[in-house]
């Protein structure tokens, strides 16, 4: 099984989280994260030319543990649902889960996704 954390634009994540479904990949959570990538945040300038840095980026991560078949699929429907070509757009990050468990009837690994 693979984890696929990925960090994106919120406005995206309607758009991604309805794609998986529609790919049969139901389960996952999505937390609002702060963060930051290469750019370091953003500069804003404000009325008066007053200039604003913004250190950290309100994004979102979705979480989904998917089968080992399923995880192209799932990276591919992400990219295409959350990608604008502009700077901000998010990264994905895979690492192996080891185990699943449903608690309510045991089942484990693929069975319990
Ligand atoms: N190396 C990293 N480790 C953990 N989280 C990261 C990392 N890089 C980016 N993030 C998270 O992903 C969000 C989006 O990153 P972002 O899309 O700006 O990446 P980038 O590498 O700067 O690419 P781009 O040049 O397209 O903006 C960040 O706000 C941060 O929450
Ligand atoms: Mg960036």
């Amino acid at each position: 099984m693979k984890k696929i954390e990925a960090i994106i634009r919120p406005e995206k994540v309607a758009l991604v989280t309805e794609a998986l479904a529609e790919a049969g990949i139901v389960g996952l959570n999505t937390t609002q994260v702060s963060g930051r990538g290469v750019q370091k945040g953003v500069m804003h300038v404000g009325r008066g030319g007053m200039t604003i840095k913004v250190d950290m980026l309100q994004k979102t991560k979705v979480e989904v543990v998917v089968k080992d078949a399923d995880a192209e699929k799932a990276i591919a429907i992400i990219i295409e649902n959350a990608r604008t070509g502009e700077v901000g757009d998010g990264k994905i990050f895979v690492s192996t889960v080891t185990d699943a468990i449903r608690v309510r009837t045991g089942e484990r690994g693929d069975k319990a996704l």
